[in-house]
């Protein structure tokens, strides 16, 4: 079973922001697919963590780039949530590359920040947007 269900809540209604939300709830299920397997390939760990955290800061350029475009007032606060969140995923890159084992920590993690920050901080921008015509 799936760790992360995609769910209407998590829609914003910006087909582009949305696209990318479904991908990183479907490498975060991936990841827990593999580390849930009795041996993970730890190559196949550690290419996950390296593409969640490279589309990652492309999706949070994506979001800030309309941030400065349209002059968001939260940018500032929003930043900071994701520079948290790349900070999080480099520190377990180094972990398991250092030969720690990785398991329910790091799931619980991606899908409490996940459905956390698109629900709260990034629903927050959704109106501001739609004011000015982005969706
Ligand atoms: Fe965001
Ligand atoms: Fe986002």
């Amino acid at each position: 079973m799936a760790l992360m269900e995609w769910s209407k809540d998590l829609e914003l209604g910006i087909a582009e922001i949305d696209a990318q939300h479904r991908w990183l709830v479907n490498a975060t299920n991936e990841l827990h697919e593999e580390l849930g397997k009795g041996a993970p390939s730890q190559s196949e760990v550690s290419a996950l963590l390296a593409g969640l955290a490279t589309y990652t800061i492309n999706h949070f350029v994506t979001e800030e780039l309309l941030f400065e475009r349209y002059g968001y007032p939260q940018a500032e606060a929003h930043h900071k949530e994701h520079r948290h969140f790349v900070r999080a995923v480099k520190e377990w890159e180094q972990r398991h590359s250092a030969g720690e084992p990785l398991g329910k920590e790091i799931l619980t993690f991606l899908k409490e920040w996940l459905r956390y920050h698109i629900l709260k901080t990034d629903r927050a921008y959704v109106p501001f947007l739609k004011q000015r015509g982005v969706c």
